[in-house]
């Protein structure tokens, strides 16, 4: 067997149960310590989760001083950077829950730190490890499709929008952008290898999560629930996306991958009004192509749904951290992702087009 590796959990709230889940189903794992700025929530957590062996902590640099081998960072979005930037400094491997940041300045320093003390930085985009994504990226990446020149994702949900810290600017940093359009970015993008974005021009809304027949909390509600933009990418190509997490229409549309021999349509999985969203699950695969002259549409084969993507994810980031490998989901990468959100807010506050900077 191999090393077992000593972990932390930073932030002890909704998501971290899916880590502390995943490590718990290890036995080359220890959960030695967790950390919650809330007084007595980290012991709570603990007791809750049966990780007898893990001290609380209240503090995350009193967590960062044990020695840890890697962490999992699960605070909300407004202190990823400074609890990454202190667990790197710290000589720990970390895996940072989505979305990266709040703003691109702190992605930038992130991968820089990351980059300088030589430690991983990782990104959990769970929805990677779908196995359908698997088959999208090798029909993507065969070349069947031709020069790829646009591409449309994201969707929406009719009614879906969460509360708590996900609609507090200050907290989210972004609201559907940094909840759900993280992942159909993701994940269009990864199939194609991460292209550079260049320029966005974007408009965003919060018309039902300010209004209180919509929304519970409205009167906190101060980020978008809708948002629509058209990046552009080094080599000529476009990607015309939109989020929304309520509103009055059944869907968005699918994800749709146009190419000079072939086009590919992906529609998402799932029903319901938390459905809509291009954020994991796939119900349909198709290649939209010319045969003889003939206008085809094939259907591709679905694999089994039957993954737990939380666990992949974490395991994963074990894995890489026991063996020396780089990271799963390196944020230089995500650091596009994250570049692409930063253009739609900054765009669509100044209502117009703007320039994607980012380090060589
Ligand atoms: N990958 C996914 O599917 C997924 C799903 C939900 C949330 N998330 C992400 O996970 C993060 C947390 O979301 P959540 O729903 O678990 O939120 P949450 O509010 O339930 O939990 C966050 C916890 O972090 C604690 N905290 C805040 N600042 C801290 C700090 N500086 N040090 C230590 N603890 C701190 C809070 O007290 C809280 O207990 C967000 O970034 C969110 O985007 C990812």
């Amino acid at each position: 067997m191999s090393k077992v590796l000593k972990v932390g959990i930073i932030g002890s709230g909704g998501i971290a149960q899916a880590h502390a889940r995943a490590y718990k189903a290890m036995d080359d794992v220890e959960i030695v310590a967790v950390a919650d700025i809330v007084p007595g929530k980290a012991a709570e957590f603990i007791h809750r989760l049966g990780l007898e062996t893990a001290t609380p902590f209240e503090d995350h640099r009193q967590l960062l001083e044990q020695p840890l081998d890697g962490v999992s960072i699960c605070t909300p979005n407004a202190s990823h950077h400074r609890t990454a930037v202190d667990a790197l400094r710290a000589d720990k491997q970390v895996l940072l829950e989505k979305p990266m940041s709040v703003t691109l300045d702190e992605a930038i320093d992130m991968v820089s730190v990351s980059k300088e003390t030589g430690n991983m930085l990782t990104i959990g985009f769970q929805p990677r490890y779908d196995p359908n994504m698997k088959t999208l990226q090798q029909i993507i990446q065969s070349g069947q499709l031709g020069k790829i020149y646009y591409i449309q994702t994201g969707g929406g949900r009719r009614r879906g929008m969460p509360g708590g810290t996900f609609i507090r600017k200050e907290l989210a940093g972004a609201g559907a952008m940094a909840d759900i359009g993280c992942y159909s970015i993701d994940l269009a993008l990864h199939a194609l290898g991460y292209p550079r974005p260049l320029t966005v021009s974007a408009y965003t809304s919060n018309h039902f999560g300010t209004n209180p027949t919509y929304h519970p909390d409205a009167s906190h509600f101060d980020v978008e629930d809708f948002g629509v933009a058209m990046v552009r990418f080094e080599g000529d190509l476009v990607l015309n996306f939109k989020i929304s997490w309520a509103m009055h229409m059944d869907t968005l549309g699918p994800t749709l991958f146009l190419g000079t021999d072939a086009g590919l349509r992906v529609t998402p999985a799932g029903q319901g009004p938390w459905s809509g969203v291009w954020d994991g699950g796939v119900d349909s695969i198709s290649l939209f192509h010319d045969v003889l002259g003939h206008h085809t549409e094939s259907p591709i084969p679905l694999r089994s749904h039957q993954v737990n993507l939380f666990y992949e994810k974490v395991r994963d980031f074990v894995v890489a951290v026991q063996e020396g490998k780089p990271a799963p989901i390196p944020c230089d990468e995500i650091l596009r992702n994250q570049a692409i959100i930063d253009g739609i807010l900054r765009s669509a506050e100044l209502r117009r087009e703007v320039t994607i900077e980012l380090p060589n």
